[in-house]
């Protein structure tokens, strides 16, 4: 079988905006709303655990409707041609849902929860504990059955991220980066790029203006759906 090119990809919430998500930083952003300490932090869930769940329930909540949106479509597509990993920071399941079967969640999934005494080193999240909740609301009295109060599946601020070695792996073996709708402002998973070989090309999509550097990007400037389009040609 013909050797097919890895592309590794790193998606962010400007991946789902036109499906109909608010990103995080962008002017009107969940973060002008919300001060992610307080509602998405480790100190948040052990000082008020009841106003994080809230936070999540909406989350959630906003989740129901949404679509997979063109972008997602052709990320999808292109396992058609590429061996693919999507490494996403976005806890919404708009990949999977566009038919991408190797997504890593870097930062947790919004549609599940796990008990809060059930992350350890050695077992990073304890993927068996992890339960898909759906929609529903979680509050506070809803109990595992190891009798802990569940709470999101979710990397909270100040907390290590469990699968950065994983997706470290990923971009080191990447033949093609493509990083899509992500400010990049949020380590370790911005300074993943960084891991891919020095002759694999860097692909950006994001109609902004991007933090960083590195003789190998090629700015997309455009949005996902419209950018992702671009980058299929560029790539035949
Ligand atoms: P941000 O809100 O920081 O960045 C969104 C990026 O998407 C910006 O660069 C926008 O220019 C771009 N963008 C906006 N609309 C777009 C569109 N239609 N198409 C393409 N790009 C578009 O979101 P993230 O970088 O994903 O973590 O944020 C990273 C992490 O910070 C999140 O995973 C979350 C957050 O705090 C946790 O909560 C742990």
């Amino acid at each position: 079988m013909a050797y097919r090119k890895r592309i590794a990809v790193l998606s962010g919430a400007g991946v789902s905006a036109e499906s109909g998500l608010l990103t995080y930083r962008d002017n009107g952003g969940l973060w002008d709303n919300y001060n992610p300490m307080d509602v998405a932090s480790d100190k948040a869930w052990k000082q008020n655990p009841g106003l994080v769940l809230d936070f999540y329930n909406t989350q959630r909540e906003k989740l129901q409707g949404i679509r997979p949106n063109d972008a997602h479509r052709l990320l999808a597509s292109l396992e058609e041609r590429f061996n693919v990993d999507i490494v996403t920071q976005n806890v919404d399941n708009l990949h999977e849902r566009a038919g991408s079967t190797r997504v890593l969640h870097l930062h947790g999934e919004v549609t599940k929860i796990r008990p809060e005494n059930s992350c350890n080193e050695a077992d990073g999240f304890s993927e068996n504990l992890v339960v898909d909740c759906g929609y529903s609301k979680v509050v506070l009295g809803d109990l595992a059955p190891n009798g802990a109060q569940y709470r999101p599946h979710i990397v909270f601020f100040g907390e290590p991220v469990p699968k950065i070695e994983r997706a470290i792996d990923i971009f080191s073996a990447a033949d093609i980066v493509l990083i899509v709708g992500t400010s990049l402002s949020v380590y370790p998973a911005a300074g993943l790029y960084r891991y891919a070989c020095p002759k694999a090309p860097i692909y950006i999509i994001d109609p902004a203006d991007i933090p960083v550097h590195d003789s190998r990007i090629i700015h997309i400037r455009e949005k996902a759906t419209t950018g992702m389009a671009a980058f299929l040609e560029m790539v035949q």
